[in-house]
């Protein structure tokens, strides 16, 4: 269906706790956040180092949970498990253990999703993200490429409707960041919703049909793509949104 919502942020504010001895300070993440998710869409979260990207991935996982307004995917709280059925998460840094290889790795996930078949499931997805080469390396021997294909593997598994990718590409040399982009590109054209995050201006613009730029916590502006591709691009749209609005102390002191 067309534009139908799979996911909702409404009104949504995430206020950090930090203690120290003598003193707390709150650190306000997110600010009267809301926006939606549309089924089929490759929509892109931009913002500088610290405004808020990761905040509203870990709350759409359901990892962290807001302090004030409502999120919902397909309707429903993202803590509930049929919520995290439709989602598939890849995290700023993934963790595996290093002494497991690949194969044990993706069978441990598949399990733990239920999944039936997941022989078959798992040899499917390793061929998909071209992993089938290194499928017996041990994770320690693993390069920052290889095991962005992996963190996507595990995030697609158990056929997610909606990929939420937190800097997938970031920290990876040119020839991988074609390839994940191309395999993201891939999974979207199969049918998967795709919510990713990343302070690289022409990474997005490559790949999203949406992009909503994020300053200190808001939504200064949301672009579509024949909106930059008519400007020459998203960057000047980029400077002219943050600026004047990257200067604001979000730290609070409480008593
Ligand atoms: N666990 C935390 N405790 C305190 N402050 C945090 C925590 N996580 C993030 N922040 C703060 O919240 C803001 C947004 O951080 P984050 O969502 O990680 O931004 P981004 O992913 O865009 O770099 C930053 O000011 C950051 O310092
Ligand atoms: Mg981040």
């Amino acid at each position: 269906m067309k534009n139908e919502i799979i996911a909702r942020f409404s009104n949504v504010s995430k206020i950090y706790k930090i203690k120290r001895l003598y003193s707390a300070r709150k650190s306000v993440a997110l600010k009267n956040f809301s926006f939606d998710i549309k089924r089929g869409e490759i929509i892109g979260l931009l913002g500088l180092n610290g405004a808020g990207k990761t905040t509203i991935m870990k709350l759409l996982a359901g990892l962290i949970f807001p302090d004030f307004g409502e999120i919902l995917i397909g309707g429903i709280k993202p803590i509930l498990s049929e919520a995290k059925q439709k989602i598939g998460f890849l995290p700023e840094l993934p963790y595996f253990y290093p002494h497991m290889t690949c194969l044990e790795i993706l069978t441990y996930y598949a399990k733990l999703s239920g999944l039936k078949g997941f022989k078959e499931e798992v040899n499917k997805i390793i061929e998909k993200v071209g992993l089938t080469e290194h499928v017996s390396k041990k994770i320690s021997e693993y390069s920052k490429g290889m095991m962005q294909r992996l963190g996507l593997a595990q995030a697609i598994l158990h056929e997610p409707e909606l990929l939420i990718l937190d800097e997938p590409v970031s920290g990876l040399d040119p020839l991988a960041i074609h390839e994940v982009r191309n395999l993201i590109a891939g999974i979207n054209k199969d049918g998967t919703t795709v919510f990713l995050s990343s302070h690289s201006i022409s990474e997005l613009e490559k790949i999203c049909h949406r992009v909503i730029i994020l300053s200190r916590g808001e939504i200064v502006k949301t672009v579509l793509s024949d909106a930059w591709k008519i400007a020459g691009g998203l960057e000047e749209i980029f400077i002219d949104s943050i600026k004047g609005n990257n200067d604001e102390n979000r730290l609070i002191t409480v008593h």
